[in-house]
């Protein structure tokens, strides 16, 4: 059995919690969450008592008694949980975002290849996100022209996101678009390949200093064609977090309004194709309320992904998305908020800068 420790006992650690315990009750996965750790002692005793979990005094008492690390504090402490665990040799799954900027993001990277290790980009995962980056590919609706976009959700230090961090640069490293939409970044990243350039403006209409609220961004391509990301935080809290994707290629418009499941809408000149996507088969073996079990499975399939790549491969195990995934995502986002400082100037991403060398 797979002994797992859960580091940041927030929002995530707990949704991470009942995603693996679902798992582990449905004989899903040989694992279960046997440590938890947190700077808050009330939190760490919180998550580990519904799990039958021991709440661990000290990081390093939460290393010395698991098989893999869940980092789940906020953005900033990430580097140190991550060193602490690839010191020892640890498989890890980190959150997303690595770390508040690109330099600290590079030092987790570093840390995390060392050993197995998965981001946690789940967006990567959304089966209606796979559908349309295997209709793009196919490439029978012709080339991507434009595609758009819209990440909202409401700011949150509020509401079911029971903490403050998010409106500290320190902690967070920015707004909207590094902390939300660097899984939009990811995702068009997986549909659409590496841009070239990137140009963006932002701004901050809530009065956190360094934290956008909004984020326009534009992704070039080498083709000359663009994406476009409008990322949001806005005060409507009874709205749900939700994004909008458009895709238009030259014979086809795809788009669709759920980030996991979709359906995503085909639009040819003969008609609009619907197309369903499916969560996992074995999600029927969730015990609980069935509206739960979709959101549940959103990041169930991703652990799962994981926990099985680490049980079949063990040392060898890589998980997806990886860090060279998350990385290529920052190198985008620290694009984005250079050139929001520049006035909106396309700023040219450092992988394509080197390929010109
Ligand atoms: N993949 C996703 O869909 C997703 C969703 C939400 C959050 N996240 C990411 O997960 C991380 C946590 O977000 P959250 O919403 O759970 O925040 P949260 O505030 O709810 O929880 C963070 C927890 O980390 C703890 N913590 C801080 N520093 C620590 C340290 N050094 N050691 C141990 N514990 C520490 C805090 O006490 C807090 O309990 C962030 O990086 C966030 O971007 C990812």
């Amino acid at each position: 059995m797979i002994r797992i420790g859960i580091v940041g006992c927030g929002h995530i650690g707990m949704v991470h919690a009942a995603a693996l315990e679902q798992l582990v009750n449905g004989g899903l996965v040989d694992a279960r969450v046997t440590a938890t750790f947190d700077a808050d002692p009330t939190r760490a005793a919180a998550l580990a008592v519904p799990h039958g979990a021991t709440p661990a005094a000290t990081l390093d008492a939460l290393l010395d008694a698991v098989d893999v690390v869940w980092v789940c504090t906020w953005t900033a402490a990430h580097i140190d949980t991550v060193e602490a665990a690839a010191d020892r040799g640890l498989p890890i799954f980190c959150e997303k975002p690595l770390a508040p900027d690109l330099p600290d993001s590079e030092r987790v990277a570093a840390a995390l290849r060392r050993v197995p290790h998965q981001v946690g980009l789940v967006l990567a995962h959304a089966p209606v996100f796979r559908f349309a980056a295997d209709l793009v590919a196919s490439g029978r609706y012709g080339r991507v022209l434009s595609t758009i976009l819209r990440d909202d959700q409401y700011f949150p230090i509020q509401g079911m996101y029971g903490s403050s961090w998010r409106g500290d640069v320190t902690k967070a490293g920015g707004g909207t678009f590094i902390e939300h939409s660097i899984h939009d970044v990811a995702l068009l990243g997986g549909i659409l390949g590496d841009p070239v350039d990137v140009s963006a403006r932002t701004s901050s209409q809530f009065g956190h200093a360094g934290i956008e609220d909004q984020a326009l961004v534009t992704l070039g391509y080498a083709d000359g064609t663009t994406a476009t990301i409008a990322s949001v935080w806005h005060q409507i809290l009874s709205r749900g977090s939700s994004r909008r994707l458009e895709i238009f290629c030259e014979k086809a418009m795809l788009w669709t309004e759920n980030d996991y499941l979709g359906p995503l809408h085909v639009e040819t000149e003969t008609g609009v194709e619907i197309l369903e996507a499916e969560a996992p088969p074995w999600i029927d073996r969730f015990a609980g309320l069935a509206e739960y079990a979709k959101p549940i499975a959103q990041y169930a399939e991703p652990s799962k992904a994981f926990l099985d790549s680490l049980a079949a491969d063990g040392p060898d195990a890589r998980g997806w998305p990886d860090v060279e995934a998350a990385l290529a995502a920052h190198q985008v986002v620290d694009a984005a908020y250079r050139s929001a400082s520049h006035g909106g100037t396309p700023i040219p991403l450092r992988s394509q800068e080197h390929r010109a060398e």
